[in-house]
C-alpha cells in the first residue's frame, strides 16, 4: 500500500503520510511524496495541506536505512522539490516533529500545530547532522536575532525538543489549534494570515553576528559533548548557514550527514537506539501479560526506600512506607519532593496531591491492599527474609514482592515465601528518583507476567529495565567489580589513581573508577570484598591498598579523604602524595618494579576486561543479550551513549583487538581472570 495518499477536497490538495508507527521517511515515503507533489502540481493546485495520519507528523527519517546506501529519491531533493512548486503548503502537525518530519515543516510555506506538539532535531543525537537541510533552514527560520540563532544552534546541538507555544514564540510556527486539527487547517487558507505565502525558509536571511559568536558557541559546545562529535558538526552546519546562501550550505550538510552515517560514533548511537528500545522485550516476556499496579510498598525510608517512593510518587502511583520511625521515613519523602519542586519537576500545585498518595508508617498491615512491595532496607540476610515473611504475612497471595538487594541471593532472601512465582528482584541505583537503570532480576521460578509487570513498572518510573539473572553484583555491579580490580592491578604495577581516572575520563566516562569510589563511598566494597574473601580464588592477585584506605577510615568524599584529598565543602579531588606513598610502598614490598602504561593502554586493558566479562554474563546466561549489558553500564554507570556500550565498543574494536589487550591482560596477573569462551 503506498504510505502516501493525494486527495483534492475544497480546491486544496490534501497529501497524507501513513506509514506506523512514527511515519518515519522511508524510501516508500520519499516517493510517495515526491508523486503526490507531482499530481498537484499537475492539476494545477495552488493550496495543499501536508497531514499525517497515526500517533504522530513525521518523527523523522528511516534510522533503520542509514546502515545502508542512500536510495533516490534523497529527502533534500523531494523538500527542495516541495518548496519550489507552485503550491502554497501547510504542514498540519501532532505528536513529535522530528528531523526529517521538522525539516518537512521547513520547506513548507505554513507551520500550525496542536498544542502538545513538540519539535526537535534529533540527529546529533544519532551523531548526524540533519540530510534535508535542517541546520540551513533552522536558523533561518528563527534567526531573526541573535536570540533566535542561539535557540537553533542549541536545537541542532543538544537535540532537545521545544514546544510548540515556545516554537509559535519564536516565529516557527504560525498558529496553535485548540480544535480538529484538520478542521482549522483548511479553515486557514481563509484566514488573512494565508493571503500573503512568505518567503521559502531557504531563502530568508538571518541576523548577522558578531566575530566571536562562533567561537563562544564552540566553547559551550564542545564542554557539553563529552567526547561526542556530532554537536561541533552541527555547529559547523549552521557556521555554513551564515556564510553562504542555502544552495551551497545545503550539499555540504547533506556531504557531512552521508559521511557520518559511518562514523564509529553515530554507528554506536544507532545501536544504542535500537537498544533502548529492544531492551524492554527480552525473550523471557514474550506472549506474558503484565498485571496492573496502582500502589506500591516500600519497605524502609532511607536514602533508597526514599528515592524509590519518590520515583513511584512522581510516576503518579500510590506508596505506602513501612518504616521503623515513620517521622524519618516521611521527611526523607519531603525533602526529596521539595527538591522536585526546586528543579521543577513538580509544580508547588500538585506538591500536595502527590503527598496525599502517601503513608507511612511501622505496621505492615498498610501494604494489604498493595499490588507490589519492594524492601529496601539495608544488605542483612536475615533482616530482608523477616520483612520478605512480614510482607507475605499481609499482602494478598498475588502481590508481587520484591528485593531491591544489591548483592544478595534473592533466592535465599524469599526462602520461606509460598508461591516463589512472584519473587523477583528490582535492583535500584541511588540515588533512586534520578538514577535511569532498574535491574530486573529473575529467580529461576519468577513468571514471566511478574517480569513483564516489572517491565512495565520501570517504564512507569521511566526508567531503562534490564532483565538479569542472579549472579554475585548481578550485571552492573558485577561489571564494575572486574573493572575496579583491573584498575587496581594497573595500580600496584605502576599506575597512580590521577593518571587512570584521566585515561578513563579520556575515553570518555563521566569519572574515572577512583573518583567515582569517593564519590560513592569506600565502605560498601570494603563490607563486600570481606564477605566474598572466604570464596576468594587463592590464585588471584588481590590489591588490598583500598581495604588500607578504609583501615585509614578514608572512606572517600564525604570523610575529606579516599584515594584523593578534598578540601573541607569541596568535591574536588586533590592528588594526596600519602596515597601514592601508600601505592608505592605496596609494589615494593612485593617485589613488583613499577612500569609506566600509557593512557591508550589503559584504556584497552580496562574495556577488555569489560568486555571479557560481559562475554561471561552472555555464556551464564546471567544477560540474554549483549545489548542488555550495553544498556546497564550506559544507564546506570555513565558509559558514553556514542560508544554504543562495552559490548557494542568491543565489537567495533574487534575481537583480536580485544584479544591482544587480554594477553596483555592476563600476562600481567597470571591466575587471576577467567577468559570468556569468545577469547580464549
Ligand atoms: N526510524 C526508524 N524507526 C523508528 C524511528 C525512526 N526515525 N523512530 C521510531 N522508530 C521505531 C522504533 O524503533 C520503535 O520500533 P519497535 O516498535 O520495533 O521497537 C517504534 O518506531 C516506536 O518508537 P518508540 O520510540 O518506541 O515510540 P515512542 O512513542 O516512545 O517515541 C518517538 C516516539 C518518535 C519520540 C521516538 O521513537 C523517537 O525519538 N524517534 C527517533 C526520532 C529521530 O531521531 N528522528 C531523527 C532521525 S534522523
Amino acid at each position: 500500500m503506498n504510505p502516501v495518499t493525494y486527495a483534492v477536497e475544497d480546491d486544496l490538495a490534501i497529501v497524507t503520510i501513513d506509514h506506523p508507527p512514527v511515519n518515519a521517511m522511508s524510501l516508500s515515503v520519499r516517493d510517495g511524496l515526491a508523486q503526490a507533489i507531482e499530481a498537484a502540481t499537475a492539476d494545477g493546485m495552488h493550496q495543499g495541506i501536508v497531514r499525517c495520519n497515526g500517533r504522530t507528523f513525521v518523527a523523522g527519517g528511516d534510522i533503520s536505512e542509514f546502515g545502508h546506501p542512500p536510495q533516490e529519491p534523497h529527502l533534500p531533493d523531494v523538500y527542495q522539490h516541495l518548496e519550489d512548486s507552485p503550491i502554497t503548503w501547510l504542514a498540519a502537525m501532532h505528536g513529535t516533529v522530528l528531523g526529517g518530519g521538522f525539516e518537512l515543516a521547513m520547506a513548507c510555506d505554513f507551520r500550525i500545530a496542536t498544542a502538545n506538539t513538540r519539535f526537535g532535531l534529533p540527529e546529533v543525537t544519532l551523531g548526524l547532522v540533519p540530510g534535508a537541510g535542517g541546520t540551513q533552514r533552522l536558523p533561518r527560520l528563527l534567526g531573526k536575532d541573535i536570540k533566535g540563532m542561539e535557540l537553533a544552534i542549541d536545537l541542532c546541538c543538544s537535540g532537545r525538543m521545544i514546544s510548540a507555544s515556545e516554537l509559535l514564540e519564536t516565529g516557527g510556527l504560525d498558529a496553535i489549534v485548540s480544535e480538529s486539527l484538520d478542521n482549522e487547517a483548511k479553515a486557514f487558507f481563509e484566514s488573512p494570515t494565508a493571503e500573503n505565502a512568505p518567503v521559502a525558509v531557504s531563502k530568508r536571511s538571518m541576523a548577522s553576528v558578531p566575530a566571536d559568536f562562533f567561537s563562544t558557541q564552540k566553547e559551550k559546545v564542545l564542554k557539553a559533548a563529552r567526547g561526542a562529535t556530532a554537536p561541533l558538526d552541527n555547529l559547523e552546519a549552521i557556521e555554513w548557514a551564515t556564510r553562504t546562501d542555502f544552495a551551497q550550505g545545503q550539499p555540504l550538510e547533506r556531504q557531512r550527514h552521508l559521511t557520518l552515517r559511518n562514523s564509529d560514533q553515530s554507528v554506536a548511537l544507532r545501536h544504542a537506539f535500537f537498544a533502548q528500545r529492544s531492551v524492554a522485550k527480552p525473550a523471557a516476556i514474550k506472549d506474558a501479560t503484565a498485571h496492573s499496579f496502582h500502589t506500591i510498598a516500600i519497605v524502609g525510608g532511607g536514602l533508597m526506600g526514599s528515592g524509590i517512593a519518590t520515583s513511584c510518587l512522581l510516576a503518579g502511583l500510590g506508596v505506602r512506607m513501612i518504616e521503623v520511625n515513620p517521622d524519618t521515613g516521611l521527611q526523607n519523602i519531603d525533602k526529596l519532593l521539595q527538591g522536585a519542586v526546586k528543579r521543577g519537576k513538580l509544580d508547588n500545585d500538585s506538591y500536595q496531591s502527590v503527598l496525599s498518595r502517601f503513608t507511612c508508617s511501622d505496621d505492615y498491615r498498610i501494604a494489604a491492599e498493595c499490588d507490589i512491595a519492594i524492601e529496601a532496607v539495608f544488605e542483612d540476610l536475615s533482616v530482608k527474609q523477616q520483612v520478605f515473611a512480614k510482607l507475605a504475612q499481609h499482602m494478598g497471595d498475588d502481590a508481587i514482592i520484591a528485593t531491591n538487594t544489591s548483592y544478595l541471593n534473592p533466592l535465599d532472601i524469599a526462602q520461606s515465601i509460598d508461591n516463589p512465582a512472584r519473587i523477583v528482584g528490582l535492583h535500584f541505583f541511588s540515588p533512586a528518583h534520578v538514577m535511569k537503570l532498574l535491574e530486573i532480576v529473575r529467580t529461576p521460578n519468577t513468571s514471566a507476567d511478574v517480569l513483564a509487570t516489572s517491565f512495565a513498572l520501570a517504564k512507569k518510573l521511566k526508567k531503562t529495565g534490564v532483565l538479569a539473572g542472579i549472579c554475585d553484583g548481578f550485571i552492573g555491579n558485577r561489571m564494575l567489580a572486574a573493572y575496579r580490580r583491573q584498575a587496581d592491578y594497573l595500580l600496584a604495577d605502576g599506575a597512580y589513581p590521577e593518571q587512570i581516572d584521566s585515561a578513563m575520563r579520556s575515553y570518555g566516562m563521566p569519572m574515572g573508577p577512583y573518583e567515582l569510589q569517593d564519590l560513592t563511598g569506600l565502605q560498601i566494597g570494603y563490607a563486600n570484598r570481606k564477605r566474598l574473601a572466604p570464596a576468594r580464588d587463592p590464585s588471584e592477585r588481590y590489591i588490598p591498598i583500598a581495604d588500607q584506605l578504609c583501615e585509614l577510615e578514608r572512606f572517600g568524599q564525604r570523610s575529606g579523604a579516599g584515594w584523593y584529598l578534598y578540601e573541607e565543602g569541596s568535591r574536588k579531588p586533590v592528588t594526596d602524595p600519602k596515597v601514592n606513598d601508600l601505592i608505592n610502598r605496596y609494589s615494593e614490598l612485593q617485589g613488583i618494579t613499577r612500569k609506566s602504561f600509557d593512557d591508550s593502554d589503559i584504556q584497552q586493558r580496562m574495556i577488555a576486561i569489560l568486555a571479557n566479562e560481559g562475554e561471561r554474563i552472555l555464556e551464564e546466561k546471567i544477560a540474554e543479550r549483549a545489548l542488555d549489558i550495553d544498556m546497564v553500564k550506559i544507564h546506570g554507570y555513565g558509559f558514553p551513549r556514542w560508544r554504543g556500550g562495552p559490548m557494542h565498543a568491543a565489537s567495533q574494536a574487534g575481537d583480536s583487538s580485544i584479544k591482544e589487550a587480554l594477553h596483555r591482560v592476563t600476562t600481567q596477573s597470571p591466575g587471576s581472570w577467567t577468559l570468556a569462551k569468545k577469547y580464549l
